[in-house]
């Protein structure tokens, strides 16, 4: 991030969550954790700071990574009132047609390694054979993210992550309207579109399209997410839970640097990070009718 991007940090009054510690200012542990999650690598960081070992830097970023991931239910926050709701469907349908989207879904992997992972460590292998969290994020037209959940360790499956986490919850008992957009590693819901395997219709095909227009935001919000923040590209050499607060953390930053339109380089996603989608095969595929009125009423 920018200076005029940190200044502008003092408005959300981040400052003031940061306490003072060794005599290092909070400025400056800001400043260190930005450096951090620019570079990923704490000895970097180190030779800015005079006299701070790399424990020290380490204990600077997590404290701050702690007092950003707590800012996420103000900064990342899911449309819920009627207002918000027809802004985001607005926004989706305006990009490629698709009616209804509250938000397109997907996961990505940020690599682990080094870190003591005990007896969690085969649960953290991933399908690419490494260390990693999967890290669900819902995002609307404007690339903020609207949703994050940053606890899954990299061997769960994404529509097992939709299936753990509270936003799938609330959707699955009604308690959120509207339609997400997620991949084949989705179950077809009636609240959660995915493409058409086999399209035999021009109207599925104008779906797919339309549906693939709509779901690439998620990916482009995670490219940018790592290209802003390469730590989580490079990997976190930390244990599972800090990592995840450090991805938070991230996440708060990246909305935050889109309320200030901060430009953004766009980045493509290694090969590695990409979402899995492995094609959901489980039980559950209750959304046929609705994909059908959709397709039927729109495309
Ligand atoms: C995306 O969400 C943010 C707030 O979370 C909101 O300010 C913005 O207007 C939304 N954009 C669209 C297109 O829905
Ligand atoms: C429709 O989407 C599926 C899944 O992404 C894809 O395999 C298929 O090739 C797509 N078909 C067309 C015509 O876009």
């Amino acid at each position: 991030m920018k200076g005029q991007a940190i200044m502008a940090l003092f408005r959300f009054n981040i400052l003031i969550l940061i306490k003072r510690s060794n005599a290092i200012s909070p400025l400056m542990q800001l400043l260190t954790t930005l450096r951090f999650f620019g570079t990923g690598a704490f000895y970097t960081v180190e030779g800015d700071l005079h006299d701070v070992s790399v424990p020290s830097v380490c204990r600077i970023v997590h404290r701050v990574a702690n007092s950003l991931a707590r800012l996420t239910d103000r900064h990342i926050r899911f449309p819920v009132d009627i207002q918000d709701v027809m802004k985001t469907k607005q926004g989706f349908f305006d990009k490629a047609g698709f009616p209804g989207v509250v938000g397109a879904i997907d996961c990505t992997h940020v690599r682990l390694y080094g870190a003591p992972l005990g007896d969690d460590e085969p649960l953290h292998v991933n399908r690419k054979g490494y260390h990693s969290i999967n890290v669900q994020a819902v995002c609307n037209a404007s690339f903020k993210m609207t949703n994050v959940a940053a606890r899954w360790p990299g061997s769960t499956h994404d529509s097992a992550v939709l299936h753990g986490s509270l936003l799938g919850e609330m959707f699955e008992n009604g308690r959120l309207q509207g339609t997400l957009i997620g991949d084949t590693g989705y179950a077809l819901r009636p609240w959660l579109m995915t493409p058409v395997a086999e399209p035999t219709t021009n109207a599925e095909r104008r779906y797919n399209r339309s549906h693939r227009r709509t779901r690439v935001t998620i990916e482009q919000v995670f490219g940018q997410l790592k290209c802003k923040f390469p730590c989580l590209s490079l990997g976190l050499r930390v244990a599972p839970r800090r990592a995840c607060q450090i991805i938070k953390a991230c996440c708060v930053l990246h909305n935050i640097a889109k309320e200030l339109r901060e430009p953004e380089i766009e980045g493509e996603l290694r090969e590695d990070e990409g979402n899995d989608d492995i094609p959901y095969d489980g039980h559950i595929q209750d959304g046929t009718i609705q994909r059908n009125r959709i397709i039927n009423a729109y495309f």
